[in-house]
């Protein structure tokens, strides 16, 4: 007891003597493509980062940006709401509290707790969501990012902030939107410094190629010209890469990119069921290669190695199994269990087979598949879980009136 009280002691002590102020600014991290550039091409991001979107204790709200960022309130209760921008300013505050620790102050998914996670929390820079209504690549609406709040996404650490209240939510929605944004402005600029020449890896190799035709030639000449070259267009580039992130994100309100069954969901009997099960198991849909012929998530697929993405020259990774865009092993879903991440109504499962799932090896089948097809593959998914005879949930067998007309959700 002596001992232990004695150690707490100590311990206060040390914390007295480390000093009890703030604790440290909280920082946006950069980019691994941004640390890779030379020294100077990263301070030119770092610079039109901060210049357009500010410090985490000093935002700055672009207006170029597709963001609801709070227009002054007249009369309004709280001080801060007749700033402009106090939208965001109260959305950064809540991430900060509830989503900072897994998705890290950049949204780079790279929080204190993200190490310990499988899946790990979503890295928001490249605009690449899973879970949503609309088409491919295209970046998901206000509603989805609405809804994965509300519910969270079971089966991973993901949880539901319902509680928060739609008004919180909503400010939460365009603070994960806008660290989206910022993550994706940079990626390009890094990418464009990189395709210049400018990283640090590739610059050296250009000193060696100039030098061995001109042996007076530094590398700090070498250096300066590429960089001259990039600075007298670099607002150009700062505003086109914005332009194309603006451009990604007004697309997801094109109502042509919501995915929207084009015919009724067909009634989830023994007939549908057993086409869609010889759909499940074709060897043009190879969805059993993946996720097993019994659905439990163990195909052959999760054996063989994978191609490093982007990798030159091409290579695998040295660990079997299928990996997602963020380099993560990915496990197919186990169909047994009738979990599912973006919810299990038909709908829901229409969509994740219609399109895919973004950032993951699952294929889409829209293209390939008619649409009763699908619907007779969601109707065998929705079966999966009760084959060994217990009853399926009334909603899993409900007929065509289960499909929304056009929901967004
Ligand atoms: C305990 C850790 C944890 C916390 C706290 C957390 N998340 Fe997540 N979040 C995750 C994980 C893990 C995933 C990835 C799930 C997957 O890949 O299927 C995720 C995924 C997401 C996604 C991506 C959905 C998609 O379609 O790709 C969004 C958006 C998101 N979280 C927002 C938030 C916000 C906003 C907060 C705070 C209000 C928050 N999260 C808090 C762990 C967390
Ligand atoms: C190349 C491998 C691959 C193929 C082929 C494949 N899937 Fe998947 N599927 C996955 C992976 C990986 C996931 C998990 C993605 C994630 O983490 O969210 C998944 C997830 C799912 C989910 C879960 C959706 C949710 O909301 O949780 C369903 C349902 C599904 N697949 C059905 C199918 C069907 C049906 C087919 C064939 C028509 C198919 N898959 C083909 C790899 C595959």
């Amino acid at each position: 007891m002596r001992s232990s009280s004695l150690s707490l002691a100590v311990c206060g002590l040390t914390l007295a003597l480390a000093g009890c102020g703030q604790p440290p600014e909280p920082k946006f991290a950069l980019n691994a493509k941004t640390t890779a550039l030379t020294p100077a091409a990263q301070q030119l991001v770092t610079e039109a980062l901060v210049e357009n979107f500010g410090t985490p204790n000093n935002l700055v709200a672009w207006q170029e940006l597709p963001i609801d960022y709070g227009k002054a309130i007249a009369g309004a209760d709280a001080a801060h709401r007749q700033l402009d921008g106090w939208r965001l300013k109260d959305g950064r505050d809540l991430y900060m509290v509830h989503c900072l620790h897994c998705h890290g102050v950049a949204g780079d998914g790279n929080g204190p707790t993200a190490r310990f996670l499988n899946p790990r929390p979503r890295d928001y820079r490249q605009g690449k969501f899973k879970f949503k209504s609309t088409a491919g690549g295209t970046r998901p609406t206000h509603d989805d990012l609405m809804r994965i709040l509300e519910e969270g996404i079971p089966g991973t650490y993901m949880p539901s902030f319902a509680l928060l209240g739609k008004e919180q939510l909503d400010l939460i929605v365009d603070y994960v939107r806008w660290l989206s944004m910022r993550g994706e402005i940079e990626e390009g600029l890094a990418i464009e410094l990189a395709q210049v020449g400018l990283k640090s890896s590739d610059l050296e190799r250009t000193y060696r190629e100039k030098k061995a035709e001109d042996k007076t030639i530094t590398l700090d000449a070498v250096r300066d010209e590429l960089l001259a070259e990039v600075k007298s267009s670099w607002t150009d580039t700062v505003a086109e890469k914005a332009k194309d992130v603006v451009d990604f994100w007004n697309e997801s309100n094109n109502p042509e990119n919501l995915v929207v069954p084009q015919s009724k969901r067909s009634v989830a009997d023994a007939e549908s069921i057993a086409r869609g099960r010889a759909l499940y198991l074709s060897k043009e849909n190879k969805c059993s290669d993946c996720h097993g012929p019994a659905g439990r998530g163990d195909g052959p697929q999760t054996e063989q190695f994978s191609a490093i993405d982007g990798a030159s020259p091409a290579r695998n990774y040295d660990q079997p199994g299928l990996r997602d865009a963020w380099g993560n092993v990915i496990m197919p879903r186990n169909l047994t269990r009738g979990v599912y991440r973006f919810g299990r109504r038909p709908v829901d499962i229409y969509r994740r087979v219609h399109q895919g799932i973004n950032g993951t090896p699952m294929p889409g089948f829209g293209k390939t598949l008619k649409d009763e097809q699908i619907w007779d593959i969601v109707n065998y998914v929705l079966s999966i879980p009760y084959q060994d005879g217990t009853a399926p949930m009334a909603e899993d067998v409900a007929g065509a009136e289960a499909v929304p007309e056009t929901a967004s959700r």
